[in-house]
């Protein structure tokens, strides 16, 4: 431990902790801009600039290790002059004209950082060359005008994400932010993470929606977990006047640490679909508004005793609804299909195998950020689960080795070392012969790069897709099993929706099949329905559709009910590596539009049905499988 005193204050702290940090541990603000806790320090910016004792000029403390008996100075009127004018000279730089600027009020630092040091002016004359704005992301968009040359969208995205997409051009103040080999940023190798954006400090990276859509004092947040994939990020939506706003990453929580992919970022916000705000019946070949007891009552009649009865729900509904919809119509009504819409078992044949052998082999997605050597199977995580692969990107510059099997035209493959053949079906004999080529060694060049690579890690990692897991059978299996342990490799297990995982551990894992029922109910949540699930619906007599939006399916039902979206219920998730958290609601339904918790209530008063509650005692029942953990 290491001993420094700071305005007069005893701290002490682990060696390597920088003077910024051993400040913070000791409750005194020093003002930063170029540094995030995120990233590596950088000390660019000089903001952090303290009095230490013996030195013969200010250092920046962001990057100033702490050491044994250094005396450090942070409110000396030196150090309240170097702030000033490093403030006046950023300002001067380029177009800081705040009552103009989009992040003004609260969410720019530069300007949040001047009020800090009461500024209201600055003396030098702005001077700059302009830039021309870049306009071209659908979703971001770039003014090197109010750069502050930071370089923390740089860092992030390399550091942070792995995709390395920004750079800089020329030197000093004319430095410039580029794409690629200055490109547009619309047409570079940006996966439109947004991490840049959250990252900037000013006004320089912006989303197009949010743009003057109201100021930080304007804005509610609710800190819930994105329901758009199994990952489970943690996320800030935030809102005015019941409308969304913006979606922001969560910086201090685990796993993704403010990582957002495009899905959880940009994409609800585009939602164009109009929205079921009314219960709807099918008369005279058209579909009527109706009251709730005219529709529930034409649900009753038309389910009958749930014989030929097939209930179908999306994996994006919280567990809560889930088990309810499983007790409703399995327990309750004993319809004969009562599953997901995931089409297959898509989530569940790794679950029912670890029930089979009474243990957990579910590891915690931290492992896929320190590891040094991955085999990924059948899975692009550049495309899907995007916020495993900038885990997994992000080290390869460091040396982790990447293998992907099953992947060949994917993105994640051309980051690879070695690709592996393997197609929907020869998962086995795949397996088989990695396991062998442990056992007895082999002459494959490929296989043995693999193994040698899995066996020589400390922390090897093998990671799986759903294609995978729909087509293992218990040979690929077991074969994966063994493969890991004969290698020491953490296994994590990518599942599709956010609840995936709910699902499976409730059992609804019965192959997806509409066909030769007389009648269907199909909870939709605000999932969009396949065309395949539209299509094989077409054949059922009496069709209940569950939707916070309009669809061709919906359009085709003889029952609609509205229910809430993603931002306007409660509920709880189970993250693919067995993490339980919170989805909070955020905006109000539009009257009249219930939860789907509640729609399902509903219904089961109209069957004269009490299904069990208890979705708790339900979603537990099937452990060891794996080891649920609140978060
Ligand atoms: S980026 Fe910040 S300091 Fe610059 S104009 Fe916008 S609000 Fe003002
Ligand atoms: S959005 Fe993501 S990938 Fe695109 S430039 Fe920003 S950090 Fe990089
Ligand atoms: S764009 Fe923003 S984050 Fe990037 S260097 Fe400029 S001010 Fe810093
Ligand atoms: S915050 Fe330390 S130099 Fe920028």
């Amino acid at each position: 431990m290491i001993k420094l005193t700071i305005d007069g204050k005893t701290v002490e702290v682990k060696e390597g902790t920088t003077v910024l940090e051993a400040a913070e541990q000791a409750g005194i603000y020093v003002p930063t801009l170029c540094h995030h806790p995120q990233l590596t320090p950088y000390g660019g910016c000089r903001l952090c600039m303290v009095d230490v004792e013996g030195a013969r000029t200010l250092q920046p403390s962001c990057t100033m290790p702490a050491s044994d008996g250094m005396v450090v100075n942070t409110k000396s009127q030196k150090v309240l002059d170097a702030r000033k004018f490093v403030l006046t000279l950023i300002f001067s730089e380029r177009n800081h004209f705040c009552m103009y600027c989009q992040v003004s009020g609260g969410d720019c630092e530069l300007q949040n950082r001047a009020y800090d040091e009461d500024m209201t002016h600055w003396d030098l004359q702005p001077n700059w060359t302009p830039y021309d704005v870049d306009a071209s992301h659908p979703f971001i968009v770039l003014d090197n005008n109010r750069c502050i040359l930071c370089r923390r969208c740089v860092r992030a995205c390399g550091e942070l994400v792995g995709n390395y997409t920004l750079g800089f051009e020329e030197r000093g103040a004319k430095s410039f932010l580029v794409a690629d080999y200055d490109v547009p940023l619309g047409e570079s190798t940006c996966v439109s993470c947004g991490t840049c954006v959250q990252i900037c400090p000013t006004g320089a990276l912006i989303d197009r929606q949010s743009a003057y859509q109201g100021k930080e004092t304007e804005v509610d947040h609710h800190i819930s977990v994105c329901t758009e994939c199994s990952i489970g990020c943690v996320r800030d939506v935030l809102t005015r006047d019941n409308r969304l706003v913006r979606i922001e990453g969560d910086w201090d929580t685990e796993p993704s640490n403010g990582l957002l992919c495009e899905n959880g970022r940009f994409i609800p916000l585009e939602e164009d679909r109009p929205r079921v705000v009314t219960p709807l019946v099918r008369k005279d070949g058209s579909l009527k508004a109706a009251t709730w007891d005219e529709a529930l009552d034409t649900i009753a009649s038309g389910l009958g005793a749930g014989k030929g009865l097939a209930a179908l729900a999306s994996t994006k509904l919280p567990a809560e609804a889930l088990a309810y919809f499983k007790s409703l119509f399995a327990d309750k009504l004993s319809a004969d299909t009562v599953t997901t819409l995931e089409e297959g078992a898509a989530t569940a044949s790794l679950s029912k195998l670890a029930e089979k052998l009474g243990k957990s082999f579910e590891s915690s997605l931290d492992v896929l950020k320190d590891t040094e050597a991955v085999l990924s199977l059948e899975l692009d995580l550049v495309k899907d689960h995007q916020v495993a692969g900038f885990f997994v990107k992000r080290q390869l510059q460091d040396g982790t080795k990447l293998f992907v099997a099953g992947c060949d035209d994917c993105a994640l493959a051309a980051n690879a070392k070695v690709t592996l053949p393997l197609n929907p079906g020869s998962e086995a004999v795949l397996l088989v012969k990695l396991v062998d080529a442990v056992e007895n060694g082999t002459d494959d060049a490929d296989l043995a790069a693999v193994v040698d690579a899995l066996k020589a890690a400390e922390k090897p990692v093998i990671v799986y897709g759903k294609t995978f897991a729909a087509n293992a059978d218990e040979i690929a299996l077991d074969a994966l099993l063994k493969l890991a342990d004969l290698t020491g490799a953490a296994l994590v297990g990518v599942k599709g929706n956010a609840n995936s995982m709910a699902a499976a551990q409730l059992g609804l894992e019965a192959p997806f099949k509409t066909e030769g029922a007389s009648a269907a109910v199909v909870v939709l949540g605000d999932e969009a329905p396949t065309a395949k699930l539209t299509k094989d619906l077409e054949k059922v007599p009496f069709v209940v559709a569950l939707s916070a939006y309009e669809s061709q399916l919906t359009g085709a039902a003889d029952v609609v009910l509205p229910v809430a979206m993603w931002a306007e219920e409660s509920g709880t998730y189970l993250s693919m590596d067995g993490r339980l958290q919170k989805a909070i609601k955020s905006l109000e339904a539009p009257e009249g539009v219930l939860t789907t918790l509640e729609t399902l209530e509903k219904i089961a008063g109209a069957v004269k049905v009490q299904p069990d509650q208890d979705w708790k005692t339900s979603l537990m029942a099937r452990i060891p499988t794996i080891q649920i953990q609140e978060a």
